[in-house]
């Protein structure tokens, strides 16, 4: 993806979006901020320069608008279990990759089970769990493994201070 584009973050505002929006911004990309609390997202817009547009989850037409033209969207709107479905939906209408922070384990084998083939089919991708808990435990189970590629059980401990 080149920077300038724009890169939708649904839950901009909150604790992990602010995370987000800041590296997009840092990294030139123009970020769309979307959630369902239109003032907060304004407060964000102030602060950041980057556009506002609402919407809540269950709006379809809203996260129509809040990902047009965007060239991927990030959610990072827990619970996912309620955001992840819709936000996928609005994503794979307007045929753009879809990635979350979710460390929700039923919402991600949700997300596998529903959404894998369709954005196959779609020729796009659709991620979840692309966070700490997720990602960073698939890669260092994949370092793990070696070369192997079956393993009968993995256990994964975080220390956080
Ligand atoms: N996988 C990982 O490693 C990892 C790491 C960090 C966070 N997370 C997950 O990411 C999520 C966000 O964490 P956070 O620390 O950033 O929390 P946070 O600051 O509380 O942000 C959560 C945001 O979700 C919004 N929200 C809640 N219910 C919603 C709904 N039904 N529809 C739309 N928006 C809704 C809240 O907005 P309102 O103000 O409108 O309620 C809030 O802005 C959590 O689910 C957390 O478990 C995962």
């Amino acid at each position: 993806m080149a920077s300038g584009q724009q890169v939708a973050v649904y839950g901009a505002y909150g604790h992990t979006g602010r995370f987000i929006v800041a590296e997009l911004l840092e990294r030139g990309f123009s970020p769309v901020l979307s959630g369902r609390d239109a003032a907060e997202l304004e407060a964000l817009a102030r602060e950041t320069g980057a556009q506002a547009r609402p919407a809540s989850a269950d709006d379809a037409a809203a996260l129509d608008r809040a990902l047009a033209g965007t060239a991927a969207v990030v959610n990072c709107d827990g619970p996912f279990a309620v955001t992840a479905a819709p936000v996928i939906e609005a994503a794979l209408r307007a045929g753009i990759p879809y990635l979350d922070v979710a460390a929700e384990i039923e919402a991600n084998a949700d997300t596998f089970e529903r959404f894998a083939e369709r954005a196959r089919e779609a020729e796009t991708v659709v991620v979840p769990a692309m966070a700490f808990f997720g990602g960073l435990g698939d890669l260092l189970v994949t370092a793990a493994m070696g070369g192997r590629t079956a393993a009968d059980e993995v256990h994964v401990a975080y220390g956080l201070s």
